[in-house]
Order: structure tokens, then sequence, then C-alpha cells
């Protein structure tokens, strides 16, 4: 992996550690419809959109809705995992994250973050950490989830560099495929067995070095 010129960072999982949070909330809405959702059913959820969640959740239960009623409990997941992102610190910053994200920029390497949570910037804004980022592509401005790689290629024309020169740092595979998709480098966040198609996989950014890029 040589050349490289951009970082791109996913946020969930990667820069903080949010999933908790979804699945409280995610949870909270399965109970109030009357079945469990369990923390092994929430892995199926990382790195997948609001509105396709709400789906694999109501179907975790046996449960169909209308589209209206399935806006309403969107709605109410996601006022009940903000409670939540409201209360968050900079304290929850993932180990090694800011220090690495800092080091890119100060070797001169573009960054920016491409995540498919809507809340993104107020995630950021709670960590204390949007000054780190030269582009920041969230849901709000991409069409396509992952694994279509639109999120990456759109950060990638904003930071106006070369998708093979660009780099993706993802824990979910749907992220992992959508940055090889979009013809960029993938570095995985978590356990090789299950992100083996990235190029390069370590546990947490605490681990990573720009002599690895
Ligand atoms: C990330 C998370 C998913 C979440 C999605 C949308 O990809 O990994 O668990 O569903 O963002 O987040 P949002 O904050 O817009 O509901
Ligand atoms: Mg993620």
């Amino acid at each position: 992996m040589n050349n490289i010129k951009a970082c791109i960072f996913d946020l969930d999982g990667v820069i903080v550690d949010t999933a908790i949070y979804h699945y409280k909330a995610w949870r909270r809405l399965a109970n109030s419809l009357g079945f469990d959702f369990t923390e092994q059913q929430n892995e199926q959820l990382k790195g997948v959109s609001r509105v396709r969640s709400l789906e694999i959740v109501l179907q975790a239960g046996g449960i169909t809705k209308t589209d209206a009623e399935k806006d309403q409990l969107a709605a109410q997941k996601n006022a009940w995992y903000m409670e939540m992102v409201n209360q968050m610190t900079p304290a929850e910053i993932l180990p090694g994250a800011r220090e690495f994200v800092q080091s890119c920029r100060d070797a001169g390497i573009k960054t920016a973050l491409g995540s498919a949570s809507k809340n993104s910037m107020t995630i950021l804004e709670k960590l204390q950490i949007v000054h780190l980022f030269d582009a920041i592509i969230d849901g709000n401005k991409v069409t396509k989830a992952k694994p279509d790689p639109e999120v990456f290629l759109k950060g990638a024309e904003a930071l106006s560099i070369e998708p093979k020169y660009c780099v993706v740092f993802e824990d979910a595979i749907a992220g992992v495929e959508a940055a090889k998709a979009g013809g960029m480098k993938a570095i995985g966040i978590g356990d090789p067995k299950v992100l083996y198609e990235a190029d390069l996989v370590v546990s947490g950014l605490n681990e990573m070095t720009l002599d690895k890029l």
C-alpha cells in the first residue's frame, strides 16, 4: 500500500463505539413492540442504515408495519439513541483514534469521514473532533448504502484525491466491500476472520502507524 494520499474513516466502530447505544435504543423499541432483541442479533445492524436496521428488527419480531408506522418507529428509535449521544464526551473516542488521524494530517495525508450515520456531525461535535477531518460525508449526503461505494467516492471527490490513492478504515464487512468496490484500499478494524476482504486488519487505530499504510 504505497502512495496513500487520503485516509477515509468510518465513524461507528472505528472512531467511537456507538454500537452499544444503537443496541440499547433498538432493544427498547423491540421491547415496546412486545419482543426481545439480543446483542447477537444486533451484530447484523453494524454499518447498516437506519431504515434497513428497522426492517431487520421488525423481521426478528415477526412484525409487519406500514411505511408511515415505520417512519414513526425509526424516529422513536432515533430519539432514544440521541438521548444517549447527547451525553457523550471526548473520553469516548476509541484508543488511538485521535492520535492516528492527527498523525495522518501531520504527514500531509488528507482525512475524511465516511459514515452511514445521519447523526455523524452531532457525534463529532460531542467528541470535539470536527476539525480533524478535511471532508465529512455522512448519511445525509448519500443515497446508496454501503456496500455501495458512494459514501467513500464522495469523500475522495471532496478531497480531490483519486480513489486508488485512498485507504478506508472500516469495522463492517459492508464497509470493506464498499471501499474495494470504489477501487480503494481497505484496512479492517476488528477480526481478520470476519474482515478477510480487507488489505490489512488491525484490532483498533491504536495499532495503526503511518508505515503500515
Ligand atoms: C452506522 C452504524 C449503524 C447505523 C447507521 C445509521 O453505519 O454502524 O448501526 O444504523 O450508521 O446511523 P443513524 O445515526 O443515521 O441512525
Ligand atoms: Mg462502522
